[in-house]
């Protein structure tokens, strides 16, 4: 399993996340997320690393208008057979690195549970703030920094979690704005394969809001 790289891996599991999905953490984390970005009716908001669309779900029935990006094609295909029908999504094939969005394009930005799986979350950061319309709201769901290896070998998780003051000075670092990061009240939970470890992990929730003009 160590050789498949994270992309494979969300390939090949993109049927069965939403299962997977429930057995690791609940809707509490997506309500806190919403909360945090005080999400409105008719606004659009990206949902990064979307997967089959556990975040654009919720967004859609507040009635927003989602761009979901994912990396995986299976995944984006799953989401496309499960919101068949509602035309308030444009899914986009993409990757950390360059996101397929203009600068300032939406309103909210959500990303959970993909900054883990990120070459450089710092980078990925910052491109999701460049996606972000001047005072719009950036929410990242992710896990605290925990010492499970097994969660990098058999669910290729890339970061084992972060340290919440990390997450905090990177925000800062690219000029976002009302930077918190809180408990966002839930845990991940999650087995070893191998049945010998089980791991229980905090979720934080890290909110900003973008500067509402340049300054450099
Ligand atoms: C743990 S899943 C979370 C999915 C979804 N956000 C959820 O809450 O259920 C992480 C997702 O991020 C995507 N991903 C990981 N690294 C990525 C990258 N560098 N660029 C784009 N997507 C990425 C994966 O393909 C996967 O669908």
């Amino acid at each position: 399993m160590g050789v498949m790289s994270s992309k494979a891996y969300f390939e090949e599991v993109a049927a069965q996340w939403d299962t997977m999905r429930q057995g690791f953490y609940s809707e509490a984390v997506r309500e806190k997320a919403y909360a945090v970005a005080g999400v409105q009716s008719g606004q659009t908001a990206a949902d990064i690393g979307a997967g089959s669309g556990f975040i654009t779900e919720g967004l859609i029935a507040r009635g927003l208008r989602v761009i979901a990006v994912d990396q995986a094609k299976a995944m984006l295909a799953e989401m496309r057979r499960k919101f068949a029908g509602c035309e308030s999504v444009d899914y986009r094939l993409g990757h950390a690195e360059s996101l397929p969005l203009e600068d300032a394009e939406v309103d909210y930005v959500f990303a959970n549970m993909y900054l883990h799986h990120v070459e450089s979350p710092p980078e990925a950061i910052r491109e999701l703030a460049r996606i972000l319309k001047p005072g719009g709201k950036l929410a990242i769901t992710d896990l605290d920094e925990h010492t499970f290896e097994f969660l990098r070998s058999e669910h290729h998780d890339r970061w084992m979690g972060f340290k919440r003051e990390d997450v905090a000075r990177w925000f800062e670092e690219v000029g976002l704005r009302d930077v918190v990061v809180d408990s966002a009240g839930d845990s991940c939970s999650a087995e070893s394969c191998c049945g010998d470890q089980a791991a229980s992990v905090g979720i934080f929730v890290a909110s900003a809001t973008n500067r509402t003009r340049r300054t450099s």
